[in-house]
């Protein structure tokens, strides 16, 4: 069997950028080697791409080069990566690319941009999936649109808040009241993510979500459970079984999604048959919202007192180590890390050769 070429895209210039590295080497090592041959690209801090199979490794230990630069241009017809050489250029072959970079630059839009101008299959959302699943102001208007629920919320731009702090504040104390979580819009991993009790609390928050975002969203905190459900598909989308996250912070913070191993994921989450239904349900409703194709994460509070759910957010390209979440979610409803990996390779075939058919001029 002639096996395909899939280049895993991994790194890159986002607050994830290791975290992004432990989930492409899970990658690397799950993928059916009898069907794929397996290229890795690692992104560095800086943007740039290298090639090589130790580029991981080296990238992790900081050992310059990481491998050899390559590059991808943005037209069709390349049917790969281009390397260049001291006679001057040379391709090499990739059939799929994979992205597995979570975070600005990789999760949002921009590089699966680069990928559809190149026409190239590749893993997951397209472009504007990708965008609206990591904004969490444009997420929360489509959600809205498709009549998921969601807790209070308000999004407030930086020019408002530098203008007229004092207002903004009194709206947010009368109209949700606290406590109240402040979010950079596009971010992730908890990244400048607080949750405030009080007036200066909420000064502060603004201040620190103001460092990686001009615009930011606050929420009503909520007493809830956290609950995720992975979905995969393109036009038939399915929804794993619930699981569920028990934090071991105040809440999942940053310290508490990859420094401190106390968090606990519970599979699947302790539910009734209707309350999992009722969440799967609103998994697909939520992918469909933001036009999602191939993978995402959707993540729910479960109000801990009347069991109440609002959705809270969708992740396009979720953790992705065989200990994450989304993989495992699969595991236990029927579908191994390795049959996974091949589903979403053909799902983004099936949707590049879906696009391939439209027409990109008029027929006449
Ligand atoms: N409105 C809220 N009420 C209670 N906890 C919240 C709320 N919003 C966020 N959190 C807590 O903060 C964590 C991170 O927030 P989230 O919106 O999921 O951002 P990220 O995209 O960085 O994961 C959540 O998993 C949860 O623990
Ligand atoms: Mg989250």
């Amino acid at each position: 069997m002639n096996k395909k070429k899939v280049a895993l895209l991994c790194g890159g210039r986002s607050g994830e950028h290791e975290v992004s590295l432990v989930s492409a080497n899970a990658i690397a090592g799950a993928l059916d080697r009898e069907r794929y041959d397996v290229l890795i690209i690692a992104i560095d801090r800086q943007g740039k791409w290298w090639l090589g199979e130790h580029a991981i490794a080296r990238m992790q230990k900081g050992e310059e080069p990481y491998g050899d630069p390559v590059h991808l241009l943005p037209e069709p017809g390349r049917q790969g990566l281009i390397r260049l050489t001291a006679q001057g250029w040379e391709e090499i072959p990739v059939q799929i690319f994979f992205p597995v970079l979570h975070g600005p630059n990789g999760e949002d839009g921009t590089i699966q941009g680069l990928l559809e101008l190149a026409n190239v299959p590749y893993v997951g959302c397209g472009v504007l999936a990708s965008a609206c699943g990591m904004d969490k102001g444009i997420m929360k208007m489509l959600f809205s649109q498709a009549g998921l629920s969601q807790v209070p919320y308000q999004v407030v731009q930086r020019l408002q808040w530098e203008k007229e702090s004092s207002s903004v504040i009194e709206t947010l104390e009368e109209s949700i009241g606290y406590p109240l979580f402040v979010k950079p819009a596009n971010m992730g991993s908890s990244v400048g993510i607080s949750k405030a009790s009080n007036r200066q609390a909420l000064q502060e928050a603004f201040a620190e979500a103001l460092l990686y975002d001009n615009k930011v969203v606050v929420e009503k905190g909520v007493e809830a459970r956290e609950i995720e459900v992975s979905v995969l598909g393109n036009n038939e989308v399915s929804a794993s079984i619930p699981g569920e996250i028990v934090p071991c912070n105040d809440f999942y913070d940053y310290t508490a999604k990859y420094i401190d191993d106390r968090s606990r994921l519970l599979i699947p989450a302790p539910l009734t048959q209707e309350e999992s239904e009722a969440l799967q349900q609103m998994a697909i409703q939520a992918f469909k919202a933001i036009d999602g194709t191939g993978l995402a994460r959707v993540d729910f509070f479960m109000d801990k007192k009347n069991g109440q759910i609002w959705i809270n957010e969708i992740n396009t390209l979720p953790g992705f180590t065989s200990i994450s979440m989304y993989p495992k979610l699969w595991q236990s409803s029927g579908l191994g890390y390795s049959d996974l990996l091949h589903r979403l390779i053909e799902l983004a075939e099936e949707r590049h050769q879906e696009k391939q058919t439209l027409l990109v001029k008029p027929s006449k």
